[in-house]
This record gives C-alpha cells, sequence and structure tokens, in this order.
C-alpha cells in the first residue's frame, strides 16, 4: 500500500492536551479528573488521548460504550474507566473481568447488579446516575430513597460513585443548572442516612467547569475543555486551552480562471474577477462541515481564503485571488497549526452546529499526525 501523504489531515498536538489538563487542573485545585474520551476521543483518537495523559496524577477516563471501555484496556490503560451507556446484563461479567466502572442508571439496574454478586459473591464497580432534568439516562431524583434502600440492601454491593449531568451549564443563563445541582445534592444528602458514602461525587462538564464552580464536589468530569475548545459560545473561556486539532487539507491543483467561472455543484458561486482557484483534497465524506461553504473560509500562511462553491464529497475549491500556493501544501480548516489559526467555535456558531458536532465528525480519509 502506498502511504498517501496528501488528503485530509487531523493534526493532535498532545503537548496542548498535557498543558489543557494542568490548565484546568489547576483552575479546579486538588480533584481527580474523569476525563471523558468517548467517540474516540471526541474524534482526536481515543487511545492516544488517553496514553498521553493516563500516567498524570488523578487522571481518570469515562467512555461511553463497553467496546470503547475494551478498546482501551486493549491498549493497556490501566486507570479507572467509567462506562457512561445504559448497563446491560450481558456485559456485567465483562466489566468486572476487566475492572470497568459501569452505570447504575435505572431501578432494573440494581437486578442485574443483584444477580452477579449473589453468583459471584463480589460486587462490580458502579457509580449510580441521577436524572436531574436532562431526561436522558438515569435514576429520577424521586426514586432516589428505592435505589438506596435497595442498593444498601444488597451484601458487598460497591457503589463507588455518585452522578448526575447539566442540560444547559454552557449557557449564558444558568438557572436550570443551578436547579439540577440543587436536585442532586437532594440525592447525594439522602445517600448519607442509608450509610451509603460515596467515593467520588461528580456533576460537571465542560461548562459548569467554566461557569458552576458550586459543582467541583470531589471530582470533576470534563471533556471538550480538555481538547481545548468551547463548548458553546456563550461562555467565558477563562482557563488558558488551545486546540488540540488541526484539520487540514492539501492544494491538489491550481488553476487561474477568468471572470465569470462557475464553481462546483449547482453553481452557486462564480468567481468576481479572474482569479486562482485551487483545489484541496477533502470533502464532507473526510468529515469536512458540508454548510461552511456560504460563509466559509480556509486559511494559508497566516491568510484566509474563500471556500468557492459547494463542498463536494471528496474535494472543496479555494478562490486564492492573485495568490499562488504551492501544489502539496496544506490549508487549515480548524484549529491552530503555524501562522494559521481558524477557531472551530467560529464555524460552529456561523452554520448553526456545536462544536462537539465538528469534531467528531472527523472520518474518512483523514490521516491521524500526532505531534508530541
Ligand atoms: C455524561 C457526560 N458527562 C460529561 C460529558 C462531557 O461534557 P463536556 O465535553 O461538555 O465537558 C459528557 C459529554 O457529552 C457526558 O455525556
Amino acid at each position: 500500500m502506498v502511504m498517501e501523504t496528501i488528503g485530509p489531515k487531523a493534526f493532535i498536538h498532545l503537548d496542548r492536551l498535557r498543558s489543557n489538563l494542568w490548565n484546568i487542573r489547576r483552575h479546579i485545585g486538588e480533584r481527580p479528573l474523569l476525563c471523558v474520551v468517548k467517540a474516540n476521543g471526541y474524534g482526536h483518537g481515543a487511545v492516544p488521548i488517553a496514553k498521553t495523559i493516563c500516567h498524570e496524577p488523578g487522571v481518570h477516563l469515562a467512555v461511553f460504550s463497553l467496546d470503547e471501555a475494551m478498546e482501551l484496556r486493549r491498549n493497556s490503560i490501566e486507570n479507572n474507566i467509567l462506562i457512561f451507556c445504559r448497563m446491560q446484563p450481558e456485559f456485567v461479567e465483562l466489566a468486572f473481568k476487566h475492572d470497568l466502572t459501569l452505570n447504575l442508571s435505572s431501578l432494573d439496574d440494581i437486578t442485574y447488579l443483584k444477580e452477579f454478586i449473589s453468583r459471584t459473591g463480589q460486587s462490580p464497580r458502579f457509580h449510580i446516575k441521577f436524572d436531574t432534568g436532562m431526561t436522558r439516562l438515569g435514576v429520577d431524583v424521586s426514586d432516589a430513597e428505592t435505589v438506596f434502600d435497595d442498593v444498601a440492601s444488597i451484601e458487598g454491593i460497591n457503589p463507588e460513585g455518585v452522578y448526575s449531568h447539566f442540560a444547559t451549564a454552557d449557557e449564558g443563563d444558568i438557572s436550570y443548572a443551578e436547579y439540577q445541582l440543587s436536585q442532586f445534592k437532594t440525592a447525594v444528602k439522602m445517600a448519607k442516612s442509608y450509610n451509603i458514602n460515596f467515593k467520588y461525587i461528580h456533576c460537571s462538564n465542560s461548562g459548569s467547569v467554566l461557569n458552576l464552580p458550586q459543582s467541583y464536589f470531589n471530582m470533576v468530569r470534563v471533556g471538550m475543555l480538555l481538547y481545548g475548545v468551547a463548548p458553546s459560545s456563550e461562555v467565558t473561556m477563562d482557563i488558558p486551552v488551545e486546540p488540540v486539532m488541526s484539520f487540514c487539507g492539501s492544494i491538489v491543483q491550481l488553476r487561474r480562471v477568468p471572470k465569470g467561472t462557475q464553481v462546483s455543484y449547482g453553481g452557486v458561486y462564480s468567481t468576481d474577477k479572474e482569479t486562482n482557484i485551487g483545489v484541496v483534497q477533502t470533502g464532507f465524506a473526510d468529515g469536512f462541515p458540508r454548510s461552511w461553504y456560504e460563509d466559509g473560509v480556509v486559511s494559508y500562511k497566516g491568510q484566509q481564503f474563500k471556500i468557492a462553491g459547494r463542498v463536494c464529497m471528496d474535494q472543496l475549491m479555494v478562490d486564492f485571488g492573485d495568490e499562488t500556493p504551492r501544489i502539496g501544501d496544506d490549508v487549515l480548516f480548524f484549529g491552530k497549526k503555524d501562522l494559521d489559526h481558524l477557531p472551530a467555535e467560529r464555524i460552529a456558531k456561523s452554520i448553526g452546529s456545536t462544536t462537539y458536532v465538528l469534531l467528531t465528525a472527523i472520518k474518512g480519509r483523514t490521516k491521524y499526525i500526532y505531534l508530541k
């Protein structure tokens, strides 16, 4: 197989990941940090991301699926790993075998744990998740007494943690997050009367790390901030972080065209003067946000150039004006590299999307290049 050097590339700046982690840590104090590496580490590569931070003090990891957790274990990641998805009876055994931490998010889940404990005499690690207003996975706070009663009645059970998830912590108005927090506190307080003492209590995400220090408890859960990107355009980024991913693509052809030349599908872009049109080898099949073509730009050698016409499946065109870029050079789509800086936040805002969608969309033929 020939190793192509042209095409889409995600440069992953692992040094920035490490310094983002430390800057978050300086902000939150000594608490353990539950680093979210689900969805292939938010599109950055779960294994290299986890390997870069796994030996930092107090780092725990969280993923969504059992498969994601197993991939980390297969790659010798030994940290605690919390699995966010709904517990399934058939994976309790495997989770126990690999010392993974399960999510108890429904009263039914207690039955699965009870069955395993009575059969083996051992308890898998698990955290109880309360739904405090997201209306997603989680035990209703109104069922807190029932869940604690049931759990307390099982000999040998090991509820290691308790948590909840905010719906609006990254918004300007945090009143709903404050309501969720008070619901969570009610549940946590109730556990004490059942003599349940959780080692880990966590309720934060990136939005609340920035917005709501009251949500830190004794463990802080964080995803997007680690990757150096704002969770929304409404939060004030008062923790210094830098984007870990720089998404780029190579220029493979340049042609001089006259004024009035139509570019790409639908002919929605027409040159307004004689200009250089570059063909860049990256398309929406590689995770490029297709709708960004309308107001979209790429950055090349510190200058921004307009995306010309609709983004195709494998390629997009750029209007370079009188600039003559070198064939084979990369343009930057988002991130920060050399002289180029184009925040993913700007694209997300412009196309009515989110930074989460942009980062996790990276796929197709994108080559990952890890920079130490
Ligand atoms: C349960 C849970 N906790 C934490 C996070 C991390 O959120 P963020 O990336 O905003 O920090 C997520 C992400 O979606 C999540 O689903």
